[in-house]
């Protein structure tokens, strides 16, 4: 157990030492539009009850416009809160506003380039060696930075390439298309050569398997910096927690407090299932913690995570809950807190994200991470 003595500034250090990861970031993904992403003509957070389907016209994104917040508006409130870690997508589509808001701090002299902590993701549409390089670029361009702190291979199965670079490209019976051809070793050889060329300084994956990793591994003989990988309450990872530690791999967990909007998304798309659409932050154990403690329920799953050694990368564009997101560091769990939580785990029943119940066809790709149940 890791404890006390954490603080808004401490880092998870790679063994490569490329990576000093902030243990407390801001997610930035997660709402469903319908227009212009900065100023969209309806938003909704709830997703629709067609199974795995978004209604006719809307897109999933980001920050939450309902806020009526803009997106850069929101990531200069999260710095001014004080986050200094964002964690975005080349297929989350803000990078650009987390550009403009981040080089008008620096122009501002507000911070440092180096005060920032960018992490961002490779598409599933540029799963190829040769195409790396290239999204990797489009992020810099987006993002406006020469460099990024961490560039990760956001999900080990590739979709096609259409001319129209629809991230999510699908049939007209609405079965993602897949690149079945996806050499997962090339394409983090390409994501090493990535770190030597100067583009970013650490590199990692999110959702690959253990023998997904060691493969790429035992390959290239270079380890990830960073693993990102769902890992709430109620799915605690402990196999892939084990591995990474006993790797010296950095992990952050994404989902950190159930996912509520997306649980509600993949539910739909699955089919019922209570114990997946259980919500970490409205359990009763959580709750008497939380009492017992005066903290809300948020930071008693954050901080738990925290104390397994995990980074957290909580979204949220709502003043009140990012202030108090990243407020998790006046306190200590006990060990019998801990143990308590511990115990909560579900182990897969608890997952949340199903990627197959989201896009059919997903998991008739030969590198779908996903046990068979989940697909
Ligand atoms: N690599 C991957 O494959 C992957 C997949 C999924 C997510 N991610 C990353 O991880 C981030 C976090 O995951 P996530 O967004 O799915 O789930 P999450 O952080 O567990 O949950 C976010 C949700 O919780 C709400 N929330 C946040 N703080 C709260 C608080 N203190 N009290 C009550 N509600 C609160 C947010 O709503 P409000 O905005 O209204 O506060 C939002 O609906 C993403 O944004 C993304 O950056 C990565």
């Amino acid at each position: 157990m890791v404890s006390a003595n954490l603080n808004a500034s401490s880092v998870l250090v790679s063994k490569s030492h490329n990576m000093n990861l902030p243990v407390i970031g801001l997610g930035t993904l997660q709402v469903m539009y319908k227009g212009d992403a900065d100023q969209p003509t309806k938003v909704e957070t709830v997703i629709s009850e067609q199974a795995g389907k978004l209604p006719e016209g809307y897109k999933l994104t980001d920050l939450s416009h309902e806020k009526g917040i803009s997106r850069k508006e929101a990531i200069i409130r999260a710095m001014e809160i004080g986050y200094r870690h964002l964690d975005t997508a080349f297929a989350y589509e803000n990078e650009a506003a987390i550009g403009d808001a981040i080089n008008e701090w620096i122009e501002q002299g507000k911070l440092k380039r180096e005060d920032l902590f960018i992490t961002t993701k490779l598409p599933n549409i540029a799963m190829k060696k040769e195409k790396v390089g290239e999204y990797l670029q489009k992020s810099l361009d987006n993002l406006r930075l020469k460099q990024v702190d961490l560039y990760l291979i956001q999900n080990p199965v590739g979709y096609e390439e259409l001319e129209t670079k629809e991230l999510y490209p699908r049939d007209d019976k609405g079965v993602i298309i897949l690149d079945k051809t996806t050499n997962l070793c090339e394409v983090w050889q390409a994501m090493v050569d990535q770190v030597k060329a100067g583009k970013t300084k650490a590199i990692g994956m999110c959702n690959f398997k253990i023998g997904q990793l060691e493969k790429v591994i035992e390959k290239t003989g270079v380890y990830p910096d960073n693993i990102q990988a769902e890992c709430h309450l109620y799915f605690q990872q402990q196999e892939l927690r084990k591995w990474a530690q006993a790797n010296g791999v950095v992990f952050t967990a994404y989902a950190c407090l159930g996912s509520p909007a997306m649980m509600k998304v993949f539910h739909n798309a699955r089919g019922n299932d209570e114990l997946r659409m259980k919500d970490p932050m409205k359990d009763p154990v959580v709750e008497r913690i939380a009492i017992a403690r005066q903290k809300t329920t948020a930071q008693v799953l954050l901080r738990h995570l925290l104390q397994l050694g995990l980074a957290v990368i909580p979204k949220s564009s709502v003043e009140m809950h990012m202030l108090e997101n990243i407020n998790i560091f006046d306190f200590d769990l006990t060990e019998a807190e801990m143990a308590e939580l511990n115990a909560l785990d579900l182990g897969e029943r608890g997952r949340k994200f199903s990627l197959a119940g989201f896009f059919p066809g997903y998991d008739k790709h030969p590198e779908n991470p996903y046990p068979a149940e989940e697909n």
